[in-house]
């Protein structure tokens, strides 16, 4: 609770600096700059090769949650709770608790498919913390839109996040919302917004930290690749292959 506490502290007086994580190694790195870390269920696509989010299990959510809690001492741990997870009331707390006993994180995230909002009631009631997620939500719509562009679209959406709100989310995911409509949204709610390719307006940003690093081969406008490090590991295992080759390595230093 003293996480949360303190990330709720943060709106309107700090940005909020959020990645993910599928790893304790990554995770450890990231640990020391960032006030929440996700084990995100883009793990999917990013680690797994699957087209879409949709085939993620809980309990490879709920592995890679243990793996993640291993490298973090201080940030907020949140976990998403794959797709059909939280159909209804009954199964999000048995797969929430599920996911919380396992990997120790803080709280769920669960996308919102403008109706479930009950589901984030029942998991708080059951001493869940919940985080949602509006706009481009990648297990509910098909093609991948920016979100909030007309006026009909940006009132969908405020009423949305207010209803999140309400339900006792203690933040909200906006992913690919329109400028204007993020900055609405974040300047009517009292919970922090955190933004993925939905401006800086938001009260803090995430990204998936294989994309920040270059390693995932997927850099839509909304990310920014820091470093190539496609690259750089390439360059590693060319060298390791010609030193195993020409028996440069191992050398007196590397045997016993
Ligand atoms: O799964 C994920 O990485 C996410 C972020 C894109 C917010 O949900």
């Amino acid at each position: 609770m003293k996480k949360i506490k303190e990330f709720l502290k943060k709106k309107n007086k700090s940005k909020i600096v959020c990645l993910t994580s599928f790893s304790k190694n990554i995770a450890n790195i990231l640990d020391r700059y960032c006030d929440v870390i996700l084990v995100g269920d883009s793990m999917a696509n990013v680690l797994y090769g699957m087209k879409n989010t949709h085939g993620i299990t809980v309990n490879i959510m709920a592995n890679h949650g243990a793996s993640v809690k291993a490298g973090v001492k201080k940030s907020l741990l949140v976990i998403d709770m794959p797709k059909n997870s939280y159909n209804t009331s009954r199964t999000a707390i048995k797969n929430a608790k599920f996911l919380i006993k396992k990997s120790k994180c803080d709280a769920v995230k669960i996308e919102s498919n403008s109706k479930n909002f009950h589901i984030i009631t029942a998991l708080i009631n059951t001493g869940i913390q919940v985080m949602g997620h509006i706009g481009y939500t990648p297990q509910f719509k098909k093609k991948f839109k920016i979100q909030g562009i007309t006026q009909k679209d940006e009132k969908k959406l405020l009423i949305e996040s207010k209803k999140i709100e309400k339900a006792g989310a203690f933040g909200i995911v906006l992913e690919c919302i329109k400028k204007e409509t993020a900055r609405k949204i974040t300047k009517e709610l009292k919970i922090p917004t955190i933004g993925i390719g939905s401006s800086v307006h938001c009260d803090g940003q995430i990204l998936v930290t294989e994309d920040i690093l270059g390693l995932s081969g997927f850099y839509p406008k909304f990310v920014k690749k820091y470093i190539n490090l496609n690259k750089i590991i390439e360059k590693c295992v060319q060298k390791y292959r010609k030193e195993v080759i020409t028996r440069k390595f191992p050398n007196k230093n590397n045997s016993y």
